[in-house]
């Protein structure tokens, strides 16, 4: 399997499914509950069987962290209203259910001295293209709930906001729609 050209920064580093039998290496993103999960609760969500975490690491420490689980965005509200024609005139009509199955980024985190230098975006590409290329069940969209301080980031990366509800709150719904992932 070919991987995406924006890919080659991560080549560097080893990719690893938490947990296995190894101690987790040093990680600071600057977050404390992101940096809590990642040390102390990923192994318990990953042995609940409620989301995975995968880690980017060197010799010393770990660069990027993120854990997936499986989610669905919904057709309508609890309302029966529409939520987002955006979204939903993408999928041809008979296609159209009342949910679309969907893979959430729950936790995501690159370390402090990696920050801003396109590491996140890989790492995002990477998501992108382990959910089309390599994922064994239909999933049609990348969803997050993006702290406020990083929808930039996200916009960057090809994702819309579900709605406008949230447009105050400290975290938005936002998706990315997998079938525009072209790998290069
Ligand atoms: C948010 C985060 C994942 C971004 O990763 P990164 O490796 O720093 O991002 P990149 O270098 O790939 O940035 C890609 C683009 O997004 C922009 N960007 C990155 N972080 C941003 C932020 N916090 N606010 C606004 N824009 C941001 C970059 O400037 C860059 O823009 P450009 O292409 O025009 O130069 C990382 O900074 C991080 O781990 N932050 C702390 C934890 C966190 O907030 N996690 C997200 C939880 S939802």
């Amino acid at each position: 399997m070919r991987l995406p050209d924006a890919l080659a920064l991560l080549e560097p580093l080893e990719y690893r499914r938490i947990p296995v039998g190894v101690p987790l290496k040093p990680f600071d993103c600057g977050n404390a509950d992101l940096n809590d999960f990642f040390h102390k609760d990923a192994k318990d969500y990953a042995s609940q069987l409620l989301a995975v975490t995968y880690a980017f690491e060197t010799d010393d420490l770990t660069v990027a962290f993120f854990s997936v689980l499986n989610d669905a965005i919904y057709n309508k509200d609890s309302h029966g209203q529409r939520i987002t024609n955006k979204l939903t005139r993408r999928i041809p009509n008979p296609k159209r259910r009342p949910t679309f199955p969907s893979v959430k980024i729950g936790r995501f985190g690159i370390c402090k001295d990696y920050q801003r230098n396109g590491v996140g975006t890989a790492v995002i590409t990477f998501i992108k293209h382990l959910f089309t290329a390599s994922n064994i069940t239909g999933c049609r969209f990348v969803t997050v709930d993006a702290y406020a301080e990083v929808v930039e980031f996200y916009r960057k990366c090809g994702f819309h906001f579900l709605h406008d509800a949230d447009r105050r709150d400290d975290t938005r719904q936002m998706w990315f729609d997998l079938k525009t992932f072209s790998p290069d």
